[in-house]
């Protein structure tokens, strides 16, 4: 018994470190990303999509339903905790119906997802840290650090980072690849190799 959870957790150890390395290598979804990626960086591309038509009613009506699977659970709950003052306004729903898309927020966050970008926001956290935003996310500023204020806040189509899907035009399917980003009054983003 002893010795078997000395293998496992052996495996573990090589396998997280396989998996910081194989991250460098395969970051967009369209490249593949082969047997490293599949085991280690998520099998699939993008995010889950969202399937519950209560969470895409209530969440979806000020902005775009974010995925479950772009914060970790204990960011849902927290964020499910401060409905009443949710980024300066009242987001507060019936007791019913908030326990109801808590429930599908905690079964589908980002912990333990098999999608590639929940997987990538999931490595850039801390254990203890309980992001409100994606878009305050480590991985969210590292992939977002390129883009200059006239594409975004001072840009009125866009507006704020929190609009994913005035860049990612198939952000609904929880699909966030580079060749499907137009930023309004811009146009596509140039693809790059590293
Ligand atoms: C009354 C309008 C309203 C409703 C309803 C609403 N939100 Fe929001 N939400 C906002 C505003 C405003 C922001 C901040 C947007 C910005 O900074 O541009 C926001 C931001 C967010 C963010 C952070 C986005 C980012 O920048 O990464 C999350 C996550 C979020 N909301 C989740 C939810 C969930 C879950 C629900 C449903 C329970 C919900 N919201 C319902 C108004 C709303
Ligand atoms: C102003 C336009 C814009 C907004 C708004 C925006 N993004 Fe992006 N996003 C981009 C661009 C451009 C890139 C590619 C950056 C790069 O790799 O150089 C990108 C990259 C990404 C990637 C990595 C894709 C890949 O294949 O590497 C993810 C995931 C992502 N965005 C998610 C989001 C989410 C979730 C939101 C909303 C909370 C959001 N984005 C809001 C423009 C935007």
């Amino acid at each position: 018994m002893k010795r078997k959870l000395l293998t496992a957790s052996l495996f573990m150890l090589s396998a997280a470190m396989l998996g910081m390395s194989g991250t460098t290598f395969a970051d967009d979804d369209d490249k593949g990303g082969g047997f490293m990626s599949r085991w280690f960086g998520g099998n699939k591309p993008g995010v889950a999509p969202v399937t519950n038509p209560q969470y895409l009613e209530e969440c979806g009506s000020c902005h775009f339903p974010y995925q479950p699977g772009l914060l970790p659970a204990r960011s849902w709950t927290r964020i499910m905790a401060t409905l009443d003052n949710h980024f300066g306004e009242n987001a507060e729903l019936p007791a019913e119906d908030a326990r109801m898309i808590k429930d599908y927020l905690l079964k589908n966050s980002a912990d333990g997802s098999g999608y590639k970008r929940s997987v990538k926001i999931m490595n850039s956290l801390r254990s203890g840290d309980t992001p409100l935003r994606i878009s305050k996310t480590p991985y969210f500023l590292k992939k977002h650090g390129e883009l200059r204020p006239e594409m975004v806040v001072s840009n009125p189509k866009v507006g704020s980072f929190s609009n994913c899907s005035a860049c990612h035009t198939q952000a609904a399917k929880g699909s966030f690849s580079e060749k499907e980003i137009l930023i309004p009054n811009f146009g596509a983003w140039e693809e790059d190799d590293d």
